[in-house]
């Protein structure tokens, strides 16, 4: 890895704007810098719309996630009224956060260091002895929010303090999915791991299929029947969609999908870290968000028509999907910590990219809008 100055990075990063990129990998430096992370914290993820979960992860009042959004804490709450809450879980008395990392049901949220409690909504409900200081006003008294959309079943959060809307960005992956039914399926399993690598060494990974051959000789490779070619649309710098031929046509048994849409492998992305993609009736998401610059975590889940798990069972489907799910994160992880050990080598420098790699470079075209915009 040689050494860059951060201007220097973002000038190589430029240059992947261009309508004839470089065919180049990234500068290693990016991968490791913590100055370039600072700069992805406060331009990508305290700005953009960060895929979190899936609502049916959320289907309760009461249900909530807590995560870390790049040193953020983040909680997303189902209030009483049914509509999702996102905001600073960070105690507005001493700075005592209200509830650890992880998913669970509460009523509220009560400080574990004085006892103020907070409802769902992020309202104050209660201060303990509080009475004596007439400056302090509980009616206003608040977690500071955060913008929440819900995609089709997908709950993206924001840390910008006014965002412009997600789903205009969307438009035309709607239209492609529509045959989908993305309304009606149904979370069949869902899972939380945690990757020592950069988090854009794992989502770039997650735009070709090349590595299929390396990683997954045996779990992915034999999905990709029609090969490890991607058809790559870049929409905006946010939604890119990436198209793989089926070789064996898929045969729904339950959504109405046409002779064409059988013969491709749908998916897109959400810039930063955010993934969905079919295989035949099934679903997978995926999103990477850092929370240091060399620990990335992956969240995900698989999706099902309602109809198909109601038919075949979920007890039937569940084991062979997390089965299945957990083989191929394991090879990823482990091949991503392995490329992260050596982003710092001495002698590490750019590679040249494969015509298969497109997908890599629509990606390196977000970074730099989002870095250098
Ligand atoms: S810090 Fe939360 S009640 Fe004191
Ligand atoms: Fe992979």
């Amino acid at each position: 890895m040689t050494t860059a100055t951060v201007p220097e990075l973002l000038d190589e990063l430029r240059a992947y704007l261009s309508p004839t990129p470089p065919q180049l990998s990234l500068p290693p430096a990016l991968f490791a810098s913590p100055e370039v992370y600072e700069l992805e914290r406060e331009r990508i993820f305290h700005r953009g719309w960060v895929l979190v979960c899936h609502a049916d992860q959320l289907a309760e009042p009461g249900d909530y996630l807590s995560l870390d959004i790049a040193g953020e804490p983040v909680v997303v709450t189902r209030g009483r009224d049914g509509a999702l809450n996102a905001m600073s879980p960070v105690c507005r008395h001493r700075m005592m956060p209200l509830v650890g990392e992880g998913a669970g049901n509460t009523a509220d949220f009560t400080c574990p260091y004085h006892l103020w409690r907070y409802g769902l909504d992020g309202k104050l409900i209660a201060a303990t002895h509080m009475r004596g200081n007439t400056e302090f006003d509980p009616a206003t008294c608040r977690l500071p929010g955060f913008a929440v959309e819900v995609w089709h079943g997908f709950v993206f959060v924001s840390l910008a303090g006014n965002p412009s809307p997600l789903a205009p960005e969307l438009s035309v992956v709607e239209r492609e999915m529509a045959n989908y039914q993305l309304d009606d399926m149904v979370l069949v399993s869902s899972w939380t791991e945690d990757w020592a690598c950069n988090w854009k060494v794992a989502v770039e990974n997650g735009h070709e299929n090349y590595h299929a051959i390396g990683f997954h000789p045996d779990t992915v490779r034999p999905l990709m029947t029609g090969g490890i070619d991607m058809d790559v649309h870049y929409d905006s710098p946010v939604v890119c969609r990436l198209l793989s031929p089926a070789g064996q046509p898929v045969e729904p048994a339950v959504l109405p999908l046409t002779e064409d849409e059988c013969k491709v492998l749908y998916s897109f992305r959400v810039f930063p870290g955010g993934s969905v993609a079919t295989f035949g009736e099934t679903i997978a998401w995926l999103t990477f968000v850092p929370v240091a610059a060399d620990r990335t975590i992956v969240r995900g889940g698989s999706l099902m028509p309602r109809r198909l798990v109601e038919q075949v069972g979920l007890e039937n489907i569940r084991p062979g999907l997390e089965g299945f799910t957990a083989r191929v994160n394991t090879e990823d992880r482990e091949g991503l910590e392995a490329v992260q050990r050596a982003v710092t080598s001495r002698y590490t420098r750019r590679g040249h990219l494969s015509p298969k790699e497109q997908g890599v470079l629509a990606f390196y075209r977000s970074l730099a809008h989002a870095l250098l915009g």
